[in-house]
């Protein structure tokens, strides 16, 4: 895939991963300070800016302070998807995650994308468990 730049804990702002984010996820966007978030609580993070420097895709690393790391917010931009670009994201984060010292990657995720995270990214199925706190 050219025409856009992969980085580890690349330059991001709030703003524009607010944008990228409520648009993935699809509600509306509101004031957020990603990257205090980021700064405070990942292991890093990898950006995909196209050439314009628009911020096209990215990944969070959340962190347990030891050998575990959590893939988060997976995202990349509607016009961009469907090329290997997500798949590209998270190899970047396995890579740095491992180069970190840490022994596990995990992630959950929903049924649709089961094939993206198995198939393209390359996890195990495990059994795991999630309670809704709100
Ligand atoms: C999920 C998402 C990050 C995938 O990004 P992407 O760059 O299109 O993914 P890739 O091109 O690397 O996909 C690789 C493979 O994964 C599978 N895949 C990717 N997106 C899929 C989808 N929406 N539905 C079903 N399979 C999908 C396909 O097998 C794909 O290969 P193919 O295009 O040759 O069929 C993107 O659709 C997105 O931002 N969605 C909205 C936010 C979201 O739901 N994030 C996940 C949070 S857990």
């Amino acid at each position: 895939l050219t025409g856009v730049e992969v980085a580890w804990r690349g330059e991001v702002g709030s703003e524009e991963l607010e944008r990228l984010h409520a648009a993935g996820f699809e509600r509306r966007e509101s004031p957020y300070d990603w990257r205090g978030q980021l700064e405070r609580h990942s292991l890093g993070w990898v950006t995909a800016r196209a050439d314009d420097g628009a911020l096209v895709g990215f990944v969070n690393v959340a962190w347990d302070g030891g050998v575990h790391a959590f893939v988060l917010d997976t995202l990349v931009d509607a016009a961009w998807r469907r090329q290997g670009l997500a798949t590209r994201l998270v190899r970047m984060a396995e890579d740095r995650a491992r180069a970190a010292g840490c022994e596990w990657l995990h992630v959950d995720f929903e049924p649709h994308l089961t094939d993206f995270y198995l198939e393209a990214c390359g996890f195990t199925s495990t059994p795991a468990g999630v309670i809704a706190l709100t």
